[in-house]
């Protein structure tokens, strides 16, 4: 298949490749010059485990190209449009410039028999209405829907070995002539035993929101039981082990700590509730305000928490934060509880020094004003306390005894619980965390 994926950012990009991996020619498109110009030459613009090899494995192939002119996706049947929809300044929306742009300038390149699949997370609604603009430029053109579910960290894998995969799609001979087409895009290996649920254009949009929902929602769950951990005496990770064997819950996210951030979950959830508005139905969702404010109180109890072990006040204390990323095996920092938590701390006075393996650049351009360093050690030289904001595996690994000889104080805050309490406290540390006595 001849395939275009508009938008290279986090799920373009990987997709694209992902797509040239299965033999597909493929060109992406995006509107950075930069971004085009590295993934050219096989690089990836940000961190992903596996994309630089996949790069690397397709780029020799010649089936992978990128470009910044859109007119170069009119040799292709199906166009992916992967472009990101961040929540609008100062609303809870969502922010449809980039789809409505990519769209726009996707149409006088459409030919007949073209399918425009949308791949971007989009309030539901906004399918239908460029099903109209697509068949206003090119009647023969369909356009269906077909949600991503990857997570940072896993993309690669998450892109060619999906949970399940679904289509929506129009009713009639514009719908099967898009099947056959999808079909022929996710050909085997990947939709090899892989669930395909095939469903109309508005449950498509649905299914990536409600999947996102109910993920934040697990999160807060753990993180409100934490809180009544903090008020009994109670552990919520043991909590969390005891509740997660009943196959009914499951143990996974419902690992309580500083909360959920990234350029998803948090903005889903807010783009959700606002497009419920709009239809009428805002009751239906109102528990997701809660759901968001449990998740903003742990960044605020973490603040607490640090100045609760710094004696009352963190006016002039030196705070080691311990990454960056909103979670590990990213460079990730859009909405990162960790740089929201350093950066209260900062603003309230306390002496923050920020470490992060892959995202620390990032982070610089955003907070300028917090200082960094390039290790945990650097970072926690002559520290009162040290707070891990996201569980990097280097930062479990961390040997306490040796850690213990840089700081100034003893003191771990685990924000992320990721910590063994017992090795760091024989070692000597006062070790803290969120709903663990
Ligand atoms: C999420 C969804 O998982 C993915 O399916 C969707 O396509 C995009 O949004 P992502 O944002 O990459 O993926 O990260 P995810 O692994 O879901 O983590 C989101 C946040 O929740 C992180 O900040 C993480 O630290 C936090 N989290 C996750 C918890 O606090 N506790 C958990 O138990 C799990």
């Amino acid at each position: 298949m001849r395939i275009s994926v508009i938008g290279c950012g986090y799920l373009g990009a990987v997709h694209a490749a992902s797509m040239a991996h299965l033999g597909h020619e493929v060109v992406g498109v995006d509107v950075d010059e930069r971004k085009v110009a590295l993934l050219a030459r096989g690089e990836a613009p940000f961190f992903e485990p596996g994309l630089p090899e996949l790069l690397t494995e397709v780029g020799a192939t010649g089936r992978l190209t990128f470009t910044t002119d859109i007119a170069e996706a009119a040799g292709a049947t199906v166009h992916f449009v992967c472009v990101g929809t961040p929540q609008k300044k100062g609303e809870h929306a969502a922010d449809l410039r980039y789809v409505d742009a990519a769209v726009e300038a996707l149409l006088p390149h459409l030919r007949p028999g073209d399918v425009v699949v949308g791949k971007s997370t989009v309030p539901v609604g906004t399918a239908e209405r460029i099903a109209e603009q697509v068949a206003a430029a090119q009647p023969e053109a369909v356009t269906v829907w077909n949600p991503e579910f990857l997570r940072e960290g896993f993309a690669v894998e998450d892109t060619l070995h999906p949970d399940r995969i679904v289509y929506g799609l129009p009713e009639g001979d514009a719908g099967r002539v898009a099947k056959e087409a999808l079909d022929a895009v996710y050909a085997t290996p990947i939709s090899e035993n892989i669930p395909v649920v095939v469903t109309d254009l508005a449950t498509a949009q649905l299914v990536k929101v409600a999947a996102n929902s109910f993920l934040a929602t697990k999160i807060s769950f753990i993180n409100a039981m934490a809180e009544l951990c903090e008020a009994t005496g109670a552990d919520v990770t043991e909590l969390a082990d005891a509740i997660g064997y009943d196959a009914r819950i499951g143990r996974r996210f419902l690992n309580a700590g500083l909360g959920f951030g990234g350029g998803c979950l948090p903005k889903d959830i807010r783009a959700f509730m606002a497009r419920a508005g709009e239809l009428g139905a805002d009751q239906a969702l109102s528990f997701l305000r809660e759901v968001d404010s449990i998740n903003m109180r742990r960044r605020v109890r973490t603040v607490d928490l640090v100045r609760e072990v710094c004696d009352g006040s963190i006016v002039g204390r030196r705070v080691a934060v311990l990454g960056a990323a909103f979670k590990p095996n990213s460079d990730d920092i859009r909405d990162s509880p960790a740089l929201s938590v350093a950066a209260q701390m900062g603003l309230q006075g306390a002496h923050v020094v920020v470490t992060d393996p892959e995202a620390r650049a990032n982070a610089e351009r955003l907070w300028p004003d917090l200082r960094y360093a390039a290790t945990p050690e650097e970072a926690a030289k002559d520290a009162d306390v040290v707070l891990l904001a996201t569980e990097w595996q280097q930062y479990r690994d961390l040997d306490p005894e040796a850690f213990g000889e840089v700081v100034k104080h003893k003191v771990v805050v685990d924000g992320r619980n990721a910590l063994d309490p017992v090795k760091w406290r024989a070692a000597g540390w006062v070790y803290r965390a969120l709903g663990r006595p």
